[in-house]
């Protein structure tokens, strides 16, 4: 479910009318749902929670899927972790008033000056991906005189995602330590000063919406913890990832949005966690990212002009591919609804919904069949909250887009509008050509 509703005939987030924001703080802009973040975030941990001895499972929000300061403070007050992978996600997660000891450090090439602020910073976790990682987050731990808590991440060799551009649990992929080096790298880790090896992690893919390859994948884990700790290793903690999907389809009745976000997928996903992990006795950690925040956030955009051919029509508006990419990079669908609840008998016409982007692939969409649209309408890019402004560039020199947060009939608007100076004035000329 979301907070996305008609009312008195315009599109609300919550008790705040759209067209307030587009008028106050202009279009392109992206606009989050607190009570959705909320909803999905208590619904998850409450799952995870309910299937997982008392105290043993954490849900560490994957930062990468919003990044916004507002976003964040929402789920930081919520007494959620976060999942990190890159410095500046662990100094923004310590900025929004994540506690050290909720972050976990995840990713697959981090620098030496990465690990050395994340450690410094006292972070729960580091997500061990290679040999060469463990050797240098040993060696940067203990010079700062600490012995860092790690698990490492394992590659299942079973992929799964809603494209394969962000499936990430093959062998194919870049992710992780193969299962057969585990033992090895364990074995090794037992005799460095600056890290304890805590258990295992994976992660398989992004947009998953069935429970099979997950289970598949931590069958074959919960396998390893029995293998490594006949080793006589010590496995405590099992990291599950993230990866759980959303439904970007919503039924294209306007006047009836009367529609569920699917717990029933969350409920079959903690269940099925709570079945392969029974007796196992490990902390349980959880990485959802686009289910939190995914169905929380739309982007509205205004539309510019119409371009009739003779053989379709384009509907260009003022939001582009760098502002939403995922259209253009995944082929995703997300929904377009009108901010003016169209009537019953509305006239429709099929567009192709493009930005001002100088790409043909600057295209959201082709053929989608909309109730008949004029310039200066406002519609809003649905299920746009994961993964929209994370991902958003200036290319073309275009100005960041704007972020807002509803609360009830409030808004706030949590990051303006990048500026011209602020876009054209951190550029340098060489000396030569100053
Ligand atoms: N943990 C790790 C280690 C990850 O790599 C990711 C996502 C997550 C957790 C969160 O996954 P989620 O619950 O959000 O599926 N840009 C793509 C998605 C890339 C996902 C990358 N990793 C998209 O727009 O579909």
């Amino acid at each position: 479910m979301h907070h996305f509703n008609y009312r008195d005939g315009s599109l609300f987030a919550e008790d705040v009318d759209l067209r307030q924001i587009a008028a106050e703080v202009g279009t392109p802009v992206y606009v989050y749902s607190s009570a959705t973040i909320e909803r999905h975030y208590r619904l998850f941990a409450a799952a995870v929670k309910a299937n997982a001895p008392a105290g043993t499972a954490h849900v560490f929000y994957a930062l990468k899927a919003n990044g916004n300061l507002g976003v964040l403070k929402t789920l930081a007050a919520l007494g959620a972790g976060v999942d990190t992978v890159s410095e500046g996600e662990v100094r923004k997660a310590l900025a929004a008033g994540f506690p050290p000891e909720k972050i976990v450090f995840s990713g697959v090439g981090k620098s030496e000056s990465e690990l050395r602020f994340a450690v410094g910073a006292g972070i729960y976790q580091v997500n061990i991906e290679t040999e060469g990682e463990l050797d240098l987050l040993s060696r940067v731990a203990a010079s700062l005189g600490k012995r860092q808590e790690a698990v490492f991440r394992v590659n299942p060799d079973i992929g799964a995602g809603g494209h394969a551009k962000i499936t990430t649990g093959s062998s194919e992929n870049k992710f992780g330590v193969s299962f057969e080096e585990v033992g090895r790298l364990y074995a090794r880790a037992a005799n460095m000063e600056g890290v304890r090896i805590m258990g295992l992690a994976l992660h398989i893919g992004s947009q998953i919406r069935e429970t099979d390859s997950f289970e598949a994948a931590y069958v074959k884990m919960a396998t390893l913890v029995g293998t490594l700790r006949a080793e006589g290793h010590r496995v405590e903690r099992l990291d599950l990832g993230g990866g759980l999907g959303i439904p970007y389809e919503i039924p294209q009745d306007f006047n009836n949005r009367d529609f569920d976000y699917g717990p029933d997928l969350i409920e079959a996903y903690a269940a099925m966690v709570g079945r392969v992990t029974k007796g196992l006795d490990v902390e349980l950690g959880f990485e959802p990212g686009r289910l939190i925040v995914g169905n929380a956030g739309i982007l509205l955009t205004r539309v510019l002009y119409l371009n009739p051919r003779p053989t379709k029509q384009f509907l260009v508006v003022d939001a582009a591919m760098n502002d939403l990419m995922r259209p253009a990079m995944y082929e995703a669908y997300h929904e377009i609804w009108p901010v003016s609840e169209p009537a019953a008998d509305a006239s429709r016409i099929a567009y192709d919904v493009v930005g001002p982007v100088c790409e043909s692939g600057d295209t959201f969409t082709t053929g989608r069949v909309l109730p008949e649209q004029k310039p200066d309408d406002l519609i809003a890019f649905m299920t746009a909250g994961a993964y929209g402004a994370s991902m958003a560039s200036t290319y073309n020199q275009r100005l960041l887009v704007p972020e807002v947060l509803v609360k009830g009939g409030q808004f706030a608007v949590t990051r303006p509008r990048q500026s011209y100076e602020e876009l054209l004035g951190t550029d340098r000329a060489p000396p030569w050509l100053a």
